[in-house]
């Protein structure tokens, strides 16, 4: 297996004419009407998301799961230090059912290419994503081979302020948990109603961050720790604080939804109440884009500010998967006029 470090990939496209104007300004919308960002002019940055099965937070601290996980502790490396240029092969394992993955779905792809544009004026960022149509590959466990009939796609978004303990190294992973939906350690039903303060009644546990739970257990069974949250008056303060992982969410279906929200104690997702994406099949590529407030002073969305890069990461449902059976990134960087694998350009 080869390792590469650091690896900064980003593609200059302008020489592209694709220009994508018009229908960025959603419904809901309170930002300066009339604005449209010149994409061509905007350097593109590539990544390539995979599937990742079952690998937990508590997966990749543990050496008998995972190789990297010594490192991880031990050197503080990053996901993406190890693994940016080698996402493709990885997901290969875990989609066939080699590595962590109890139910793989037959014909699911391995990894998904996602094209990033990112740009920025005074008030507001502007993101642009692409990416290829799925295969439309049937899930045999699921009601009609459809786990969330209603979307095609769904594309997510999470920022890191800055607060979060390992985020910054490890991304979506510290909000991915062995007790959420799906998960091998995910709780039985019947246990669910146990849990004080968070949501169970559709049925599983959501993502968390380990700074709203008393205990998480990373070796010993049951692994996690959701039933172990923490006072709400604890959590309220967290959220104050800026713990939390900023997340805002495209939803293909009834013509585009949009949804924003954090993690914290659970995941926490309203619609039109923030970051706001229209998106549409343009031939055989998804085309999403979303506007956001730079400092929107809503609870659980991060203040960006103009020189500073963010940590971020990505997740694409694609052929209408739900919950974790979805392609992600590892831990990538923003920066708004700063260094990062995406250079979000002022416009
Ligand atoms: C120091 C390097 C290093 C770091 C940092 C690291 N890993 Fe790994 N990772 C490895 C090695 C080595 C393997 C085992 C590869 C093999 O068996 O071929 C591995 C395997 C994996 C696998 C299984 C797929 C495969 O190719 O075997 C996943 C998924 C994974 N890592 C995710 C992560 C995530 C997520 C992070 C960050 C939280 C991370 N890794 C951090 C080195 C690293």
């Amino acid at each position: 297996m080869m390792i590469y470090r650091s690896a900064l990939k980003t593609l200059s496209v302008a020489a592209c004419a694709l220009v994508f104007g018009g229908g960025i300004w959603g419904a809901g919308s309170a930002l300066a009407a009339g604005k449209t960002i010149d994409w061509a002019k905007v350097p593109e940055a590539k990544t390539v998301l995979f599937y990742p099965g079952q690998t937990s937070y508590e997966w990749i601290q543990t050496g008998t799961d995972h190789g990297g996980a010594r490192s991880f502790l031990k050197k503080g490396d990053n996901c993406a230090g190890c693994h940016s240029e080698e996402t493709a092969d990885m997901g290969k394992k875990m989609v066939s059912g080699q590595k962590a993955e109890t139910t793989p779905i037959p014909g699911k792809r391995a990894s998904v290419p996602l094209s990033i544009k990112a740009a920025y004026d005074a008030d507001t960022l502007y993101m642009r994503f692409s990416f290829p149509v799925g295969p439309h590959n049937a899930v045999p466990f699921a009601a009609g081979g459809m786990m969330d009939a209603d979307n095609e796609i769904k594309l997510a978004m999470m920022f890191d302020g800055g607060k979060v303990d390992k985020a910054a190294q490890s991304g979506c992973w510290a909000s991915c948990h062995n007790d959420a939906r799906d998960m091998p350690s995910a709780p039985k039903k019947e246990a669910l109603a146990a849990a004080k303060g968070i949501d169970t009644s559709h049925g599983y546990v959501t993502k968390y961050l380990p700074e709203s739970r008393t205990a998480i257990s990373v070796k010993e069974e049951p692994r996690g720790g959701w039933d172990k949250v923490k006072p709400q008056a604890e959590l309220d303060a967290l959220l104050k604080d800026g713990t939390f992982l900023d997340l805002a969410r495209f939803k293909s279906g009834k013509g585009g939804v949009s949804e924003d929200g954090y993690i914290l104690a659970e995941r926490v997702l309203k619609e039109n109440a923030g970051a706001i994406f229209t998106g549409k099949k343009d031939g055989d590529q998804w085309v999403v884009t979303m506007t956001r407030k730079l400092k929107s002073g809503l609870p659980g969305d991060v203040a960006l500010e103009d020189g500073k890069a963010y940590t971020v990461g990505f997740a694409v449902h694609d052929d209408h998967a739900a919950g974790r059976f979805h392609h992600v990134s590892v831990d990538m960087r923003l920066g708004l006029g700063a260094e990062g694998e995406i250079k979000a350009v002022k416009q």
